[in-house]
């Protein structure tokens, strides 16, 4: 028999041991760029069991991510936008596809008690992998709440339509729901909330903010959940064109977490007839793991481990004022400047005409300094440095200050222009 006395250092003990393995300071991360499976285009809406069964094709992919993202100890595992229906749908062929997601706050494990909220298939699904395999899961759903008359914003087909990011914790809990804010231009058949939603979660491993694809371009959410609700990592479902000269996935997507020193776990569509490719595990020190894939039609799964909180890390490196920085720096001569368009922004140029160089290139207030050497250059080759800073009006409408340095793309515009 073991007396009371010799039973207390021992759960001491193991109290301490939960303790200390109750919070993380590094955590093990997982993103699957996954080649959705589309619908086949239809003008009227299908049932919803033949559009639960196309969506049930592109969960057992992700199953098979997330089971062996678990296997390898991932915490986490974010899914791409649209990655379980696709894309192209009008308000009335995405609808049998929507389900009614609830507030978190209802305390919901839709694995444990599916019907609560009336038939939630995808969401008891979902919830069934995390719990299942341990670990949390991000997916990209639409959300439908019916709406009437006394609602002046009320759509005229009587609901909203809402492309939402849903996170189950690994009991599978319902942990967060994000309607995505900034919608593209080709989302017509989706409402966009009245007010940005600031969605944040806890966990052992740090704290979560979750936005969706073109937010990013955007002052809030995105902004509001790094510099005040002080997140230490983005979760991040995309469906990414890569668009030169600045919207490429990995690249723009890197800087980001990078500028805003904070974790961003970037999961993009892969549809490389649309360009969808380029996710990451991106940290404010660089990318951890990255994937980038314009041959194959194949998913690919990404693991890498990263700090929970990287603003205490040892690595963290302290912001740079660039302000500051930038009134310290002495212009190098402009030289010989020509415009030019790029994704129909007029760009101001110069031309990278010497083995090695100083250059700057202003427009209005940006001024980008380079100092360059070549290793190479073909006889057709051109290189140039170029800066826009204006309203960008295609695509979307955002200000942009963008600098860059390229080579092929200016051989392609001269060869237009001409
Ligand atoms: C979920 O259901 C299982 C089996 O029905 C049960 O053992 C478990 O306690 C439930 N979990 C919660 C959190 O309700
Ligand atoms: C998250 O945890 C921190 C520190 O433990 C706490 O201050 C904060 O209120 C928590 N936030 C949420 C959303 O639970
Ligand atoms: C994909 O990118 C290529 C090269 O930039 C471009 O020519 C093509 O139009 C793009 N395709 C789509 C669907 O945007
Ligand atoms: C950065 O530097 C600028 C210019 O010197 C200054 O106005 C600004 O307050 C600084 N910002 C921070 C966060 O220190
Ligand atoms: C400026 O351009 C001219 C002609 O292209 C070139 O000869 C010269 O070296 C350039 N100067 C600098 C500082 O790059
Ligand atoms: C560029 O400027 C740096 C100082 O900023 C100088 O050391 C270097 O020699 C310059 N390079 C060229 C090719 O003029």
């Amino acid at each position: 028999m073991v007396s009371f006395q010799s039973l207390l250092p021992w759960s001491f003990f193991v109290l301490m041991m939960i303790l200390k393995s109750s919070a993380l300071d590094k955590y093990t991360a997982a993103v699957y760029e996954h080649s959705v499976l589309l619908p086949k285009p239809t003008h009227k809406p299908v049932s919803s069991e033949e559009a639960l069964k196309l969506m049930n094709r592109n969960m057992d992919i992700l199953e098979e991510a997330i089971k062996r993202a678990a296997a390898q100890g991932a915490h986490i595992i974010v899914t791409p936008e649209d990655g379980i229906y696709g894309f192209q749908f009008t308000r009335e062929t995405l609808y049998p596809y929507l389900e009614d997601i609830p507030d978190p706050q209802v305390n919901w494990i839709p694995c444990n008690d599916s019907q609560r909220f009336g038939p939630a298939p995808v969401q008891e699904r979902l919830s069934c992998l995390a719990r299942d395999n341990s670990i949390y899961v991000v997916a990209n759903i639409g959300d439908k709440k019916p709406c009437d008359y006394t609602d002046p914003k009320c759509p005229n087909d009587g609901r909203y339509q809402y492309n939402t990011n849903v996170v189950f914790d690994s009991d599978g809990k319902l942990v967060a729901r994000y309607h995505k804010f900034n919608l593209f231009m080709s989302e017509a058949q989706f409402d966009f909330p009245k007010e940005p939603e600031h969605v944040i979660f806890n966990t052992s491993f740090g704290k979560f903010g979750i936005f969706t694809c073109f937010d990013i371009l955007f002052h809030d959410p995105a902004i509001t959940l790094v510099s005040k609700l002080k997140v230490d990592t983005i979760l991040f479902p995309t469906a990414w064109m890569n668009v030169l000269p600045h919207l490429t996935a990995v690249e723009f997507h890197s800087a980001w977490a990078m500028g805003m020193q904070v974790n961003l776990l970037s999961s993009n569509t892969h549809k490389i007839g649309m360009n969808m490719t380029g996710s990451g595990i991106y940290a404010p020190d660089g990318p951890q793991a990255y994937h980038y894939d314009a041959e194959s039609e194949n998913g690919q799964l990404l693991i890498a481990e990263l700090h929970a909180h990287p603003s205490v890390s040892p690595t963290y490196l302290h912001a740079v004022n660039w302000s500051l920085h930038a009134t310290t720096i002495k212009p190098f001569p402009q030289n010989n400047t020509f415009s030019g368009f790029i994704f129909s922004d007029e760009f101001t140029f110069s031309q990278l005409d010497n083995q090695a160089g100083n250059l700057t290139v202003c427009q209005k207030d940006l001024c980008c300094h380079l100092s360059y050497r070549m290793t190479e250059q073909q006889e057709d080759e051109v290189y140039a440095l170029g800066s826009f800073d204006g309203l960008h009006v295609v695509e979307g409408e955002y200000y942009l200050q963008v600098s860059f340095s390229q080579g092929e793309v200016l051989l392609i515009m001269i060869e237009s222009g001409n």
